[in-house]
């Protein structure tokens, strides 16, 4: 099988970690590995497959000198935004896990367990963006159902971890219940958000736009409208709560038909990377701890509304940093392999 030089940027963070370990357990057809990270960084190391590779500083040539051809980027928007097009310059495709690319019209925006051959769309920028982490856990159970009964609409309330804000989101966590313990509470500043975030929760994640929405919650929007390819209606209110790893979703969908959740329930058991726990009578249902440190999107408490039998109800956990953010961001380059790697 043919390998790859690949490249990470962002290797010392908790996406570029992740990576890593995905990359290793997946046996990734890896011919070079380049960890790159930002100066404070460089020189530092990383483990994989049992050895130690160095960090090397992110710099606009490094993908040409490495003849790099698959270069995984998730080291913020702005970085994304000046050095992914020197990478596809110098020939990679890029799969990007920031922000910054994911709305351009010509970008892939591709979740592959729902839109595989946007994939074919990479060679115009060369890159592909990988969705916001609440939006992949949202449409891979969305796509499945939409194929059935046709969604119209979604109104989706996130519960989002603090390791979605990256390593010092939990950093964060970790030192207020530290203080809470200490009695010392009172005096901690919150750095990352924009409030105390231990015993708390935080309606806001990302800046408020002029219609009240936050970036994250208009994200939701836009990206689950391109991935599936249809203007459904989405509201979201994204709420960031103290818990460390795996976002969890409530979603209500409204559709064209009327819907049994027995056979949403079946439906979703057969669709790809999802795992239904739905046993309410043994209190089984989805939970961050089940999620944590697996590559399934779980979804459980599926019902009926009430009221109208087109609107059905459930829950969804994965793990945002795997499923949401480095899972994806694999699957999509063993997808591109697939497709278009030459032998
Ligand atoms: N965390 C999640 O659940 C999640 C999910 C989906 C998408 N994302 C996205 O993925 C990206 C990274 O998130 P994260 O959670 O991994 O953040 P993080 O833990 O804060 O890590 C950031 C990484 O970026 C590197 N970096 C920062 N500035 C740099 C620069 N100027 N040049 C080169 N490298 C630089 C850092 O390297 P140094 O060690 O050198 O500072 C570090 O490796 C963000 O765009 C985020 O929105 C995150």
């Amino acid at each position: 099988m043919r390998k790859y030089n690949v490249a990470v940027v962002g290797a010392t963070g908790a996406v570029g970690e992740e990576l890593f370990r995905i990359l290793e357990e997946q046996k990734f057809p890896i011919r070079t590995l380049l960890p790159l990270a930002s100066a404070r960084s460089a020189g530092s190391e990383i483990e994989f497959n049992g050895k130690s590779v160095k960090v090397v500083e992110l710099t606009e040539n490094v993908f040409e000198k490495h003849n790099i051809e698959i270069a995984f980027f998730s080291a913020g928007g702005d970085v994304s935004a000046h050095f992914a097009p020197f990478a596809a310059e110098a020939g990679a495709v890029v799969i990007d896990n920031t922000s910054h690319f994911r709305m351009d019209a010509d970008v892939p925006l591709v979740v592959p367990e729902c839109n595989p051959a946007d994939i074919l769309l990479w060679k115009t920028r060369g890159i592909i963006a990988n969705p916001n982490c609440s939006t992949i856990q949202m449409v891979q159970a969305l796509k499945p159902l939409d194929d059935a009964f046709g969604i119209k609409r979604v109104d989706v309330s996130t519960y989002q971890a603090v390791s979605g804000a990256g390593k010092s989101g939990m950093e964060e966590l970790v030192h207020q219940m530290q203080e809470f313990f200490a009695f010392r509470l009172g005096d901690v500043v919150p750095q990352k958000f924009p409030h105390q975030i231990a015993l708390n929760l935080i309606p806001q994640i990302d800046v408020f736009l002029e219609n009240d929405y936050t970036k994250e919650e208009i994200k939701m929007v836009k990206e689950t409208q391109k991935i599936l390819h249809k203007n459904v209606e989405v509201s979201a209110t994204c709420v960031r709560v103290p818990v460390l790893r795996s976002h969890s979703e409530a979603i209500t969908i409204h559709f064209e038909k009327d819907v049994d959740a027995e056979k949403a329930r079946d439906i979703l058991k057969n669709a790809p990377s999802i795992v239904v726990v739905d046993e309410p009578e043994n209190k089984k249902y989805p939970m961050p701890l089940i999620a944590t440190d697996t590559d399934f999107t779980y979804v459980g408490r599926i019902r009926n509304d009430i009221y109208q039998s087109n609107i059905l109800h459930l829950w969804c956990v994965a793990d945002q940093i795997r499923v949401g953010a480095a899972t994806n961001a694999v699957r999509i380059a063993q997808k591109w392999i697939e497709l278009e790697g030459q032998d």
